[in-house]
């Protein structure tokens, strides 16, 4: 076994299986950790092609007590699920909850990632959720992890940042200088504990983070203050360490929570910051927004071989002769299902979101959910919706090309809906436009 800090998290996590999540509890609900490791929404990220996940084969490397082995158990139906980590008490943790949940399938094996080649598998989705900051050397366990991805394959990771994280770094060195982490974990924990109540005032306290309810608890003490191996980066750090491992980047998850145009006021920029703005490449806009507010705790980010994507923005055309189907996540959730029916039927706003997340937030008026609401029944015909609209709101069907084409690539600019631009060829017309409305809406 490689360094001593591989040794200390072995250990750590030997005794403390993360996260200290209950057995029963289920991710069905958890709608923003489904769409993270869903990998038909990676695949539409990436190539922008609808793909199930019906027979791919998908790696959990650091699983750790098996909370993100049952999500990607349950975000991809039909999938093969390989799951590995260090610790081998974490590893019987995963599969007492996989068990209990019905995935009794699923391969669990105590394994170090820099060796999963031993596996002797290729993967189409390699997750690696809250691990790749903790390694000695996170690009040798990209290059690792790159060699068993295969070529049109996914890795999704993330990155504990750099200024976000500060205070908490800040006291884990405090903590090494005060030899906190050579002690056993209830010492230690109870000295970090100590350490803070002896500190002068509660404005200190909140400024180094401490909230004494949440670290009633020596998990979480660890999990922060305590934890061994944890690092910090920036943009320009992760796409450094992607050029070494000879991986690409597809984007980051939560893309659109990294738009430097969230920090600005809606009015019009002055014209030099928007031609700066421009010039910038994505990289770097997230790394604008992060200099700027660094409020994300994780770079959280899809890789793939590098250049194996080329995505174009659809056209009109691709719109007008494709089918739209809800994002997986979202048509397989029931809640969304009923709240979403509800607000088709009764004409009703509806919020869109990732619960949990505050990315891509949506408002739908009532009158779009008129037409929207056929999306329940699975994917639809653009040309359908748009007679469905004109006819809902008593529009032409020039006004209700524009309505429904606008909404629709509001939605799939967050993933909340997709789009095969290819009509199937044992189509039933049934949903397409007459060729003479098409003519119209095409010339239009
Ligand atoms: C913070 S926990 C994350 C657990 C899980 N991925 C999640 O997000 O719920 C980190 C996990 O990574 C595992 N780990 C750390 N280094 C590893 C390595 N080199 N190979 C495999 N697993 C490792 C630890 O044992 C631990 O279970």
């Amino acid at each position: 076994m490689a360094g001593s800090t591989t040794e200390s998290l072995r250990q750590l996590y030997e005794e403390l299986p993360y996260p200290n999540v209950p057995l029963e509890a289920s991710g069905r609900n958890a709608i923003d950790s489904l769409y993270r490791l869903s990998w038909t929404t990676a695949q539409y990220a990436r190539s922008r092609t609808i793909l199930p996940s019906e027979g791919i084969t998908i790696l959990n490397v650091g699983c750790g007590s098996g909370w993100e082995t049952l999500l990607l158990a349950e975000a991809n139906p039909g999938a093969r699920l390989v799951a590995c980590d260090l610790a081998p008490e974490s590893v019987r943790a995963a599969e007492r909850r996989l068990r209990y949940h019905g995935f009794g399938e699923v391969e669990l094996y105590a394994l170090d990632l820099l060796e999963v080649e031993r596996l002797g598998l290729q993967f189409d989705f390699i997750s690696l959720n809250d691990v790749l900051y903790l390694l000695d050397d996170p690009v040798a366990g990209l290059k690792a992890l790159k060699r068993v991805l295969k070529p049109d394959g996914i890795l999704r990771a993330n990155l504990h940042h750099a200024y976000q994280r500060e205070v908490i770094f800040r006291m884990q060195e405090a903590f090494q200088l005060l030899g906190l982490f050579e002690l056993p974990t209830p010492e230690a924990c109870r000295r970090v504990r100590e350490f803070m109540a002896s500190l002068a005032s509660d404005e200190l306290r909140a400024a180094l983070h401490w909230d004494p309810k949440i670290y009633s608890d020596d998990g979480n003490i660890r999990a922060n203050y305590l934890l061994p191996g944890d690092k910090g980066f920036l943009i320009p750090d992760l796409m450094r360490m992607l050029q070494e491992a000879e991986l690409g980047l597809v984007c980051l998850v939560d893309y659109a929570d990294w738009d430097p145009a969230l920090l600005f006021k809606d009015k019009a920029l002055p014209a030099w910051l928007e031609a700066e703005l421009d010039k910038l490449s994505p990289a770097e806009q997230n790394h604008l927004y992060e200099l700027i507010c660094p409020n994300h705790r994780l770079i959280d980010f899809w890789a793939e071989h590098p250049g194996s994507s080329l995505v174009l923005p659809w056209s009109d055309e691709d719109w007008l002769r494709g089918r739209v189907q809800l994002n997986p996540i979202l048509a397989d959730n029931a809640e969304f299902r009923h709240n979403f029916a509800q607000a088709h039927e009764k004409k009703q706003e509806f919020a869109m979101n990732w619960p949990g997340a505050s990315r891509g937030r949506l408002t739908i008026p009532g009158a779009q959910m008129a037409w929207l609401g056929s999306l329940l029944q699975g994917p639809t015909a653009v040309a359908s919706l748009i007679e469905q609209a004109a006819q809902a709101n008593q529009i032409d069907l020039e006004a209700s090309q524009e309505q429904v084409l606008t909404y629709l690539a509001g939605l799939e600019s967050f993933l909340f809906v997709m789009l095969d631009p290819t009509p199937s060829p044992d189509r039933s017309e049934e949903g397409t436009l007459n060729s003479a409305a098409k003519r119209q809406l095409l010339a239009g």
